[in-house]
């Protein structure tokens, strides 16, 4: 098993251990980490974009298709991949960061979670 550790959500770190096969989008579900996915997770549309901080060794190697994808999204950097197209393949601590574009496409797919997160907000101000 991996454990994948989503750094920045409202809630702080949370993680979930997942066998070798997994997607980083299937594990964000699985930790209820706010990772958009507006094509569905088939490598069409970078709002699953995202940062990997850690272990990034412990994922499959980046295919052509994926860089192809990500060469659309916002603020790319090195560590950059695909949620719905790296895979877990290793054991270890993976450490990853949510991009913006991703988390506020995840909100615009579930309003209702968007309406409590901003009731959240303001109740903090
Ligand atoms: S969910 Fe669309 S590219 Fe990953």
């Amino acid at each position: 098993m991996a454990t994948v550790r989503f750094l920045n959500t409202d809630d702080g770190p949370v993680e979930v251990d997942v066998p070798a096969g997994t997607t980083l989008l299937q594990a964000a579900q699985r930790a209820h980490a706010p990772e958009g996915s507006a094509c569905g997770g088939v490598c069409a549309c970078s709002t699953c974009h995202v940062y990997v901080r850690k272990g990034a060794s412990l994922l499959s190697e980046s295919e052509d298709e994926e860089q192809d994808i990500l060469d659309k999204a916002f603020a790319v950097e090195f560590c950059s991949r695909l949620g719905c197209q790296a895979k877990v393949e290793r054991d270890g601590l993976i450490e990853i960061e949510l991009t913006r574009e991703s988390v506020e496409t995840y909100y615009n797919e579930h309003p209702q979670e968007r309406h409590a997160r901003e009731a959240r907000l303001k109740a903090k101000a």
